[in-house]
Formats: C-alpha cells, sequence, structure tokens
C-alpha cells in the first residue's frame, strides 16, 4: 500500500541538527537514494502520482538542485516535458529571473523563456517544503512564462513552518514531518 511505501521512505530519511545553521533541522532526501529499498519505494509512488497527475499537465518543472531527483522520474513515467528552474548563472539564452528571500538575505532562480509552451499546465516538483519562499519564487517564474501552476509537489512538508501559507498555487505533500 502507499502508506507501507511512505513507512518505507519516512524510515530512511536522516536528520541532522543545526545543518546548515545553528536551529536548523535539515532533512536529507539522499539518503533515501542510498537505501535499496527506499528507492525503490520513492520511486514507486513518484510512478503512481505521475499517473494521477498525466491528463491535468503539460509538463514538469523541478527546482535545482534537488527536485533534480524527482522532476525527471515522473515526468518520464508519463511521456512529458522535464524543465528545469536554476540558480542565476547556470541556464543559457534568454531566462526570465525572479528574486527570492532565503532565511538569510536573497538569492535568484532562472527559468529559459522559451522551456514552456504558454498556456502550459505545470507540476512544480522538489523535494521539501520549508518557508515556501523557493517554491512561490518558482510559481512566479511559471507565471512570467504565461503557464499555469496546476499544482506544487513536495516529497518532505515541514508542518510547523507553514510554508504552503506563502505559496500562491495549491500544494500537495507525500509526507507531513
Ligand atoms: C532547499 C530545499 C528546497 C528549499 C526549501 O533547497 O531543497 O528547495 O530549500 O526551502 P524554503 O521552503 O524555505 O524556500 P536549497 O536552497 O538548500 O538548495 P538545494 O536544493 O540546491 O540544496
Ligand atoms: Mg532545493
Amino acid at each position: 500500500s502507499n502508506d507501507s511505501l511512505k513507512k518505507t521512505v519516512v524510515d530512511a530519511i536522516e536528520e541532522y541538527e543545526d545543518f546548515p545553521k545553528p536551529g536548523i533541522k535539515f532533512l536529507d532526501i539522499f539518503s533515501v537514494y542510498r537505501s535499496k529499498p527506499a528507492h525503490e519505494a520513492f520511486s514507486l509512488l513518484l510512478e503512481r502520482y505521475a499517473v494521477s497527475v498525466k491528463n491535468s499537465i503539460d509538463a514538469v518543472v523541478g527546482l535545482d538542485s534537488r527536485g533534480f531527483l524527482i522532476g525527471p522520474l515522473i515526468a518520464r513515467t508519463i511521456g512529458k516535458p522535464f524543465v528545469p528552474i536554476r540558480k542565476k548563472g547556470k541556464l543559457p539564452g534568454p531566462c526570465h529571473t525572479v528574486k527570492y528571500s532565503l532565511e538569510y538575505g536573497t538569492a535568484e532562480m532562472e527559468i529559459q523563456t522559451t522551456a514552456l509552451q504558454k498556456n502550459a499546465n505545470v507540476l512544480v516538483v522538489d523535494d521539501l517544503l520549508a518557508t515556501g519562499g523557493t517554491l512561490e519564487a518558482a510559481c512566479k517564474l511559471i507565471k512570467s512564462c504565461e503557464c499555469n501552476v496546476f499544482t506544487c509537489w513536495v516529497a518532505i512538508e515541514l508542518v510547523a513552518l507553514e510554508g504552503r501559507k506563502l505559496v500562491s498555487s495549491p500544494v500537495e505533500s507525500l509526507l507531513q514531518l
């Protein structure tokens, strides 16, 4: 069942206190990929989710960098394009750019202006939702491309931070931790 697959994934997620700075608890998605059963369970859950949204979306957008672990598998499962959003300065050609705030200072992310077809329904995926700043910035970039965010999907939602309140599009999470 999905619940037993989710438990296999949760059990493999390693937590680090005070990373990348004091007071922050870091949940490491890469530990899932080190465990054969957890990697298998996570992949199955992603494939099932992909099939469930196949008829609602035109493209999958993944966020630099850990969203790149997730987006291509979903896109491949349902035969849709995968498009990256990257941290500023990494993508060639004309890009839309958005500034967003982190716990400390600001950062910028980009999408190539021609990567998505106008009016596409887009699934945005990432590993984790914390403050929501990253996902909301991604939503702004999708809108800059004159596209619609169907939903934002994350593997892990840190529910206590209430990050989904900052996101102007629907948010779905696999695991609420
Ligand atoms: C982490 C995580 C999410 C984001 C969530 O990425 O992978 O993308 O933070 O935080 P927020 O909800 O508070 O915006 P990070 O910026 O550390 O980069 P990485 O994925 O390249 O490691
Ligand atoms: Mg990230």
